[in-house]
């Protein structure tokens, strides 16, 4: 092993105002975390706050975005002059997120840091961003992220090492002083993953004779995961797969696979000739976007079919204990929970409130409209795992993406959901928006100006049910007369101005629920949530800017 010579070095800095996590880390420009001891202080405060023992082991490794590899020195140099023991390193400063949870906790280590803006653009103008994660592979809960803030708000000091830069291309073992470095195959662990939770050779041969499937990864962190799974190990010619080279600026595509940003695929879906399956996935690996020729399923549908035919993959063959959405989540899956008489939990907005009851073993599956689903094999959302599932149940159902979700509707109705975001460019406009709709909440329902009749109002808070913790003010609900709800909250993962999120859904049956489209179906209650939330009024914005 290479060891290099280590000169420690304690830095005086001023400490930021700013570095307080939102939904999923800290997230800023690339240009904030490039200020001078910036990424340090926010480094320093996660150590400060995880106390790791000395000779601890951290997983890191990141999106490959624009300041990934840089962000990959700093924080291996803070590390060792932190005391960890060993960091384990995807080749390249490459993991996608879902596989950084998986070493995480294969390799029994202490916790680990995920560099990513997940779907935020890219590139030098683009965002950054850093959040860690616990021994469990789950992301730190709000409580831990809270107290990095309040330490970055006193963090005058940071400790690293003075040390030559890393290979990082190579896999193999190295070291900063006492801190053993690997560098490890990022892909290697988490293909060996999907291969127990799926039945690879029942794929492969549905590959090969029925089923074509196009997949994208948007030049970010999937590509070499998807070359690997899907074409060495199940056979799919690499010319179904696209933009698998992760690049730093995403190659200017915005990664987020939605219809707004990846209409590339929806406009592929509804051609002539379509393939079967097509799928996506974001910056870091951890959303997912499913379409079928002709079809584009809902985020809140795949969650729900999922858990109505678990049979078909070995790995969920038994069925779960229970299945979790975020409360904005279509409340298609609570359907299918009734009828098999497991629990479903409702959480606010954010993986890392699922993993609480991954962890006690509550639940089995859980997703997010935003096109995030995953289950209890890894603590974060899984982008190619929910592409794999899909692929099984064509292959053990026999059936098309698009049969496989009109069945479903037919059986179970069907639960329009749309997504309308407001970009406001004053963050106050937004607050104001907020404050005022909850100072009314309470004299809401009844009230006969509002467009639909809403019976029921509240703003969202959760009890953790496995360690009692509560969040308060997760999001404004609102229950109409004919069963529709309207969900309004704020983005916490934007870098500049606000979102106002409003989420729609409501569920019809019978025959004709399949030619609807959620826009005419969800018209009156969008109209409802507009004048009850005064949304032109607070924001100017007659219109979403735009709607999923
Ligand atoms: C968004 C999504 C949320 C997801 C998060 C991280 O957060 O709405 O479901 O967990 O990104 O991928 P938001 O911007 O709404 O706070
Ligand atoms: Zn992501």
């Amino acid at each position: 092993m290479q060891s290099k010579k280590l000169k420690l070095r304690e830095v005086d800095c001023v400490p930021f105002d700013d570095q307080r996590s939102g939904t999923a880390g800290l997230r800023k420009k690339v240009t904030v975390f490039q200020q001078q001891h910036y990424l340090e202080c926010f480094v320093q405060s996660i150590f400060d706050t995880l106390k790791l023992e000395p000779g601890s082991t951290l997983v890191l490794g990141g999106d490959g975005r624009y300041y990934n590899r840089e962000a990959v020195q700093t924080i291996s140099a803070m590390a060792a002059a932190n005391g960890i023991g060993r960091m384990i390193i995807g080749q390249g400063g490459l993991l996608s997120t879902p596989a950084a949870s998986n070493l995480i906790r294969t390799r029994k280590a202490a916790g680990g840091i995920i560099l990513s803006a997940s779907h935020n653009p890219g590139g030098p103008d683009g965002d950054f961003g850093i959040k860690f994660n616990t021994a469990s592979g789950g992301q730190a809960p709000e409580q831990l992220t809270e107290t990095a803030y309040a330490r970055s708000l006193a963090c005058d000091r940071y400790k690293i090492a003075d040390t030559a830069a890393l290979e990082l291309d190579t896999p193999g073992e190295s070291a900063i002083g006492d801190t053993v470095v690997e560098i490890v195959d990022p892909v290697s662990d988490y293909a060996e993953l999907m291969e127990e939770l799926f039945d690879f050779e029942l794929l492969r041969s549905a590959l090969k004779r029925k089923i074509c499937l196009h997949f994208d990864a948007l030049n970010a962190a999937t590509g070499p995961y998807a070359n690997r799974i899907f074409c060495d190990m199940l056979g799919v010619s690499p010319e179904c797969i696209s933009n698998a080279t992760p690049l730093e600026d995403f190659g200017g595509i915005h990664p987020d696979p939605n219809p707004v940003d990846a209409a590339h695929l929806v406009k592929l879906a509804m051609s002539d000739g379509a393939p079967d399956l097509i799928g996506a996935s974001d910056g870091d690996g951890d959303r997912n976007m499913i379409l079928g020729s002709g079809m584009l399923v809902s985020p809140g549908d795949s969650l729900a079919i999922m858990l109505a035919n678990t049979v078909v993959a070995p790995g969920y063959r038994n069925g779960v204990a229970g299945v979790a959405r975020s409360m904005p989540t279509s409340r298609a899956v609570d359907d299918v929970a009734r009828e098999l008489g497991i629990p479903c939990f409702e959480t606010p907005t954010g993986w890392r409130f699922f993993c609480n009851l991954l962890e006690a073993g509550k639940i089995g599956l859980c997703g997010e409209e935003s096109f995030g689903t995953s289950s209890a094999h890894t603590r974060e959302k899984d982008g190619l795992w929910a592409i794999l599932y899909w692929l099984s149940m064509m292959a053990g159902l026999e059936q098309s993406v698009g049969e496989i979700v009109q069945r479903h509707w037919a059986r179970f109705g069907r639960c329009f959901f749309q997504r309308r975001d407001y970009m406001i460019a004053n963050a106050d406009d937004a607050d104001a928006l907020v404050q005022n709709l909850s100072s009314i909440i309470s004299s809401v329902p009844g009230s006969s100006d509002t467009g639909q009749q809403i019976l029921e109002a509240d703003i969202f808070e959760y009890t953790d049910p496995v360690d009692g913790s509560l969040s308060t003010n997760q999001g404004i609900r609102l229950f109409s007369a004919d069963g529709g709800r309207i969900v309004l909250r704020l983005s916490g993962t934007g870098t500049s101005g606000s979102t106002l999120r409003v989420y729609l859904d409501r569920t019809e049956h019978g025959p004709g629920v399949a030619e609807k489209s959620p826009a005419d179906a969800l018209a009156s209650l969008g109209e409802t949530a507009a004048a009850i939330a005064r949304i032109e009024h607070f924001t100017g914005l007659k219109q979403p800017t735009s709607t999923i």
